[in-house]
């Protein structure tokens, strides 16, 4: 398999094409953003970790029969993907009050919610990510109604198995994020990245944090503890 052409650079990755159509090349990098890319920091090891732990996080999902677009890990920074059109949408999942949304609703944060409640924002750096609902997404035809529906069944999916994977971790599962694309038949995939990157992951017993809200909020050196989820993971 051939590297080419870089086809896009996102803040803690970059993907390039390669000589198979329906395959990309992922580079998981040492950069750490927050705030939009307002708070910039590289991180030495951050990319290996990130790498890893997705890496293994779509093999555990593959195990509970819930596909993506990995194909596999060639490096301890890089990754094979499956080629897909990605949806410009972030899709939140929420088991516990955190982040946003305690601050949007005024809540404490660490309550558990009745259900998991799935939020919508729209990918665009320069609107900063605006949350947006159903309807939102169908008027601007980012996504048909049934296709929004089946995003919103595979991310519950998802959840569910990510309960179960972090719990046996001894991590409570608070919030993440996932994106989804699009092969060329119209099947819809998980995609991108799962990741203390992308998940706020709580310690079972201390609700110590074990992601980037350690990076976000200033609250220390986020390598040791991503190097503890990485082994709670694989352990
Ligand atoms: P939030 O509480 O800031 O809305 O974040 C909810 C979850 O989504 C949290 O686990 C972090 C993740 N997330 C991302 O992965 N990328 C983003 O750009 C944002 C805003 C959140």
């Amino acid at each position: 398999m051939q590297k080419q052409s870089l086809l896009y650079e996102g803040k803690a990755k970059k993907i390039y094409q390669t000589d198979d159509k329906q395959v990309y090349w992922v580079e998981y990098l040492d950069q750490a953003t927050a705030l939009n890319g307002l708070k910039k920091d590289s991180i030495t090891g951050k990319g290996t970790l990130n790498n890893q732990i997705t890496s293994a996080i779509f093999q555990e999902l593959r195990k509970n029969k819930i596909e993506s677009h990995f194909v596999e890990m060639i490096s301890k920074t890089e990754q094979l993907i499956e080629a897909v059109t990605m949806f410009p949408l972030e899709v939140v999942v929420r088991n516990i009050t955190a982040g946003s949304f305690a601050k949007r609703f005024g809540k404490e944060e660490g309550a558990l919610l009745a259900f998991p409640v799935i939020e919508f924002y729209y990918k665009n750096d320069v609107l900063d990510d605006p949350m947006m609902n159903e309807d939102h997404i169908k008027v601007l035809e980012i996504a048909t109604e049934r296709q929004i529906l089946e995003i919103k069944q595979q991310a519950l999916q998802v959840n569910t198995a990510l309960l179960a994977l972090f719990a046996k971790a001894d991590i409570r599962l608070v919030d993440f994020k996932l994106e989804f694309g699009q092969r060329a038949d119209g099947t819809i995939l998980l995609a991108d990245e799962i990741s203390p990157d992308t998940c706020r992951l709580w310690d079972a017993t201390t609700n110590e944090h074990l992601d980037k809200d350690i990076y976000r909020r200033d609250l220390g050196d986020l390598i040791p503890v991503y190097k503890e989820v990485l082994a709670r993971l694989t352990k």
